[in-house]
């Protein structure tokens, strides 16, 4: 592999429930980034279910207001591949604070459909170690199995 060359990656985008309104909008401009969805959920997360995503964030001042947050509605999961995929959709989500990203970026999603820096429409991982990890949460591990699981393997 060339320096050149980009990494074929997987990665968690998750629409936030502030977002879940614009979901087709943001569906629309992850198809014309050129990422392929390769698996997609809607579901309302639990407390429990927002405490254990979050948990590297235990103890800080926000986890409460984030974890209330991120269990207050529907939101939507998205496994995202493509090349560079996790630094391709953080670009796209620009600055975690959607009024900086006003600032910085203002084509980008948090900007768009974003408010401040709780509430700021997606996720995105940000290693290849948490993507796996944050995938597995909501699509259990590669190989497992599930009725009607999307595994195209490499293709996807
Ligand atoms: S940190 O401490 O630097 O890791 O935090 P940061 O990267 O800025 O943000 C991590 C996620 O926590 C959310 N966040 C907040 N939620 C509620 N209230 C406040 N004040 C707050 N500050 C940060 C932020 O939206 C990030 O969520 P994700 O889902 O990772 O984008």
């Amino acid at each position: 592999r060339s320096k050149m060359q980009a990494r074929h990656e997987r990665t968690l985008a998750m629409v936030k429930p502030d977002a879940y309104k614009h979901l087709g909008k943001i569906i629309n401009g992850i198809q014309r980034s050129g990422f392929m969805i390769n698996n997609l959920r809607v579901c309302k997360l639990s407390k429990a279910e927002a405490q254990a995503f979050y948990e590297v964030h235990r103890g800080k001042p926000f986890y409460d207001t984030l974890t209330d947050f991120m269990s207050s509605g529907r939101i939507c999961a998205m496994e995202l591949t493509g090349p560079n995929a996790i630094d391709s959709w953080r670009q796209l989500l620009g600055p975690t604070d959607s009024d900086v990203a006003r600032q910085q970026a203002p084509n980008s999603i948090r900007a768009s459909f974003g408010t401040n820096k709780t509430y700021n429409a997606c996720h995105g991982s940000d290693a290849p170690d948490t993507a796996a990890q944050e995938l597995a949460f909501f699509f259990g591990r590669p190989g497992s199995a599930a009725v009607g699981k999307c595994d195209l393997g490499g293709r996807g």
